[in-house]
């Protein structure tokens, strides 16, 4: 089969890492890609906001099957553009893809099909906003309605932090994004990320995971877009994931079959473990970053053909298949990420490093020089994954290859998986 992945991320250098292990890939093209991909398959300088070019270089090329890696692409309506020309696709549809794209969507769907959330208002208007946040009182949690690269959530501690934030959206802060404003309870517990695919009538548990959003150590500073993570989150119990089967994702996926706009993607819930029960915090039409470079390399199943199943409605005949082994993953980020990460830095021994053993390294925001020099190029620069019968040993192996990275214009958290670490020591 020939494929089509687009994206740039570390989680499109994991998908391609995963998809290139398929006896039968024949042949594989990333848009626009990373010095990452360029190892595994062929990047293509394709403008993927330009839907024609895209649909005539999947004609043009034969590609079977093409993969949305990140969710712009999705909520723009690349999907539907691609299957309108007879195209395979896994990915969510433009109206799918408002269960990222739309906060107030995904709201209304949780009212619809009783899915546990945070209690909510939404508002246009600023002044009923601050009205809800008075009567309800702090900690509340603020939100644009939009896609907001990670800036559009506001957890408020108190009542002015609230308001300020949301004043910095009526005011155009995040642009139309936060046109709409929706304020929500905050909810207590652990964190966790669960994704689940679906062809839009078969939903098949995928696996977990656990992100670290916050800059710093301890998790400390602004939110980021996931500074690290492991997989499995064993938090997210056997028994904690029927019911949230069953009490999240199904009747989702089952509302968004009956209003005729079926999913067909991965699912990601964010979930709060809260002591009433998991409760949905948003969803997410995508696979996580970090997230996927710790799924990725435990899947023993041809991700392939469970894509390919999921983008032709076949995937009640998937049986998931996994290595019996957790990954942690510690992001290596510029300096200056989140707000300006600075550009052009040379990161050296990239080649050793990726020699140590049970590791992995994924590019994210790099580039390469004429000289065949890697480079920082974003915020988020590289995902260095180690493998263990634990989250202690994976990431050991994962410290030890970024040890040999020779690079003084990054940084990274020294505690990823700091909580199953602990619970690892207290067993
Ligand atoms: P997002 O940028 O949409 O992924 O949200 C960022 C983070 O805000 C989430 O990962 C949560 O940690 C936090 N958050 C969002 N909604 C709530 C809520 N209702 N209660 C507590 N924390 C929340
Ligand atoms: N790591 C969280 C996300 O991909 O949104």
């Amino acid at each position: 089969m020939k494929l089509l992945l687009i994206g740039s991320g570390g989680r499109e250098h994991a998908l391609a890492w995963a998809l290139a292990k398929s006896p039968r890939l024949d042949a594989l093209f990333i848009a626009p890609g990373n010095p990452g991909t360029a190892q595994i398959g062929e990047n293509v300088a394709l403008d993927v906001t330009d839907h024609a070019a895209v649909t005539r270089f999947c004609q043009s090329h034969g590609i079977d099957l093409v993969v949305i890696g990140p969710e712009a692409p999705l909520v723009d309506g690349l999907a539907d553009s691609l299957r309108q020309a007879g195209c395979a696709v896994f990915g969510p549809s433009r109206i799918a893809a408002q269960l990222e794209g739309s906060k107030a969507f995904t709201k209304a769907l949780c009212d619809e099909a009783a899915v546990p959330t945070a209690a909510y208002g939404r508002f246009t208007d600023p002044a009923e906003a601050m009205a809800y946040v008075r009567a309800r009182g702090a900690p509340i949690v603020i939100k644009a309605d939009g896609l907001a690269a990670g800036k559009g959530v506001v957890v408020a501690q108190s009542v002015a932090e609230a308001e300020e934030a949301i004043t910095m959206m009526a005011s155009g802060g995040l642009g139309e994004a936060g046109a709409q404003i929706v304020v929500e309870e905050c909810l207590f517990g652990e964190e966790v990320s669960f994704f689940v695919l679906s062809d839009g009538e078969t939903a098949l548990p995928f696996a977990s995971a656990q992100d670290h959003k916050a800059v710093g150590d301890g998790d400390t500073g602004p939110n980021t877009g996931g500074m690290g993570a492991y997989s499995p989150a064993t938090v997210l119990t056997p028994a904690l994931t029927r019911q949230v089967m069953d009490e999240i994702i199904l009747p989702s996926i089952r509302t968004m079959k009956a209003r005729g706009t079926p999913f067909q993607g991965v699912l990601f819930a964010g979930l709060m473990l809260t002591a009433s029960g998991p409760k949905l915090i948003e969803y997410n039409v995508r696979f996580g970053d970090p997230e996927c470079e710790v799924m990725m390399p435990r899947l023993k199943s041809d991700l392939l053909a469970v894509l390919e199943a999921a983008a032709t409605q076949n995937l009640h005949s998937i049986n998931l298949e996994w290595h019996d082994t957790t990954a942690l993953t510690v992001v290596y980020a510029a300096k200056g990420y989140p707000a300006t990460p600075e550009k052009g830095s040379e990161i050296r021994n990239l080649d050793q490093a990726g020699q140590q053993p049970d590791s992995l390294i994924f590019h994210a925001g790099t580039a390469q020089t004429s000289d065949g020099r890697i480079v920082a190029n974003g915020g988020r620069v590289l995902a260095v994954t180690g493998f263990g019968t634990t989250v202690t040993e994976a990431k050991a192996r994962a410290t030890a290859a970024l040890d040999v990275i020779d690079w003084p214009g990054g940084f990274h958290r020294t505690d990823i998986g700091w909580r199953e670490i602990k619970r690892e020591q207290d067993r």
